[in-house]
């Protein structure tokens, strides 16, 4: 059946799921914080608390992530859209500007986000051209002053 399906229907059709956007952060072997904007987020199960997200395997830090002790996922609000582009671009420092912290893991804590999630690694998976990370959550961090989440549909963000 895969012969019916050309890369243009498969991403079409992906683009018509609703998602929220999040940035999934770590800090890299060489001490420095990493960040992309990544949509494939989900929620896995609750007892133990898991979440999944997949990075594609030619990422910049696929490596990092994989050996990383933390990482953390930042559900991105409304009016984070510069947020969303600067970490899905060519951009020389992407934290550099951004109003962030460590966690108690250690993780990158991107500020102003809806809901900051720091995860230890669960176990990875392979998914084709993507590695799915699984990860148990270890903190939950909310922001009370944000309130509404981004929306990501037929490639725009905030445009449903
Ligand atoms: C809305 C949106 C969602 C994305 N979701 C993912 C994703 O789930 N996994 C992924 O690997 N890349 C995703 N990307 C692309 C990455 O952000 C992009 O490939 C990454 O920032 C490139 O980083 P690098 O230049 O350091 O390799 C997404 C981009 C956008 C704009």
């Amino acid at each position: 059946m895969t012969e019916n399906v050309t890369d243009r229907d498969f991403k079409t059709a992906m683009g018509r799921f609703l998602t929220g956007v999040t940035i999934v952060s770590c800090i890299r072997q060489d001490g420095t914080p990493y960040g992309l904007t990544v949509n494939s987020f989900a929620s896995v199960s609750l007892n133990p608390r898991l979440v999944l997200w997949s990075l594609i395997k030619d990422n910049s830090s696929a490596e990092d992530f994989a050996k990383a002790q933390s990482f953390s996922i930042a559900f991105l609000a409304e009016e984070q859209g510069d947020i969303c582009q600067r970490f899905a671009s060519d951009h020389e420092d992407r934290f550099a500007g951004v109003a962030w912290h460590q966690g108690p893991s250690g993780a990158p804590i991107i500020e102003n986000a809806l809901t900051v999630l720091e995860c230890a690694p669960w176990q990875l998976h392979d998914g084709g051209d993507h590695i799915i990370h699984i990860g148990e959550v270890t903190a939950i961090h909310h922001n009370p002053d944000a309130q509404k989440p981004m929306s990501y549909f037929a490639g725009k963000v905030n445009e449903i």
